[in-house]
């Protein structure tokens, strides 16, 4: 079942800048509630430019000085690879804005998928709940490094070493970290999606039916929605 709150959106613009926008929504509110706001960001492609739309409207936020920003997962390539999720953020968003670099966690994923595993497992427990974790879907249904036939099983962050969608080592917040959040917002584009989703809305056992709360908020492009 997908989550209550579907959003089908004209294109993958139209999804970015309504999560561009859904995103500072609860950054204002956690900012005024706890002073602060704990961001975990999705990998891949998809939010590419919901971070670059983050950088340009939210450009004023003097509040950047109480985000806190976390990663669903990484690639096992070293520092500064394009490849690397963090980096892709870096690029589109985090260099172009005041976040404390203190307050930026990317994964350890160059000391290789165990020990970042265990060392981010670490990072993450003192900081849960999060206030909102974004999720991207892969076309197999996976989210974050978190593929099908895999269990799950193990602490808040889990090594990877046999992803089918390369690299193969990969560091991944688990099912609970990934639960464990005031909010999540799962933003899904590309025709090659449109089988997931259907699978997904079917009530199949794919890893993001299994991450997204029934409260998610998702936003989804016309093109894969069938
Ligand atoms: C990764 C991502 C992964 C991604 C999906 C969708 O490291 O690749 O974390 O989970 O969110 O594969 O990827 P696209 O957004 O590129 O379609």
């Amino acid at each position: 079942m997908l989550p209550s709150d579907t959003r089908v959106l004209a294109d993958a613009e139209a999804v970015a800048a309504q999560a561009c926008r859904l995103i500072a929504a609860a950054a204002r509110a956690a900012i005024e509630e706890r002073k602060g706001f704990r961001l975990v960001l999705a990998g891949g492609s998809t939010p590419r430019r919901t971070y670059e739309l983050l950088a340009q409207t939210v450009r004023e936020a003097k509040d950047w000085a109480a985000w806190e920003i976390f990663w669903g997962d990484e690639r096992c390539l070293p520092v500064g690879h394009p490849g690397r999720n963090s980096r892709i953020a870096h690029d589109a968003w985090l260099a172009h804005v005041a976040i404390p670099a203190r307050q930026v966690h990317p994964i350890p994923a160059e000391l290789g998928a165990v020990p970042a595993a265990a060392a981010y497992a670490g990072t993450v427990r003192g900081q849960l709940p999060f206030d909102l974790v974004l999720l991207g879907m892969g076309e197999d249904g996976h989210t974050a490094s978190l593929f099908p036939g895999r269990a799950g099983e193990g602490g808040l962050a889990v090594a990877v070493h046999d992803a089918p969608k390369p690299p193969a080592g990969r560091v991944s917040l688990n099912y609970p970290a990934l639960r464990d959040c005031r909010s999540q917002l799962v933003l899904v584009t590309g025709t090659g999606k449109a089988a997931a989703l259907a699978a997904w809305r079917a009530g199949d056992d794919v890893p993001i039916a299994r991450a997204a709360r029934g409260d998610a908020v998702l936003l989804v492009e016309r093109a894969c929605a069938g």
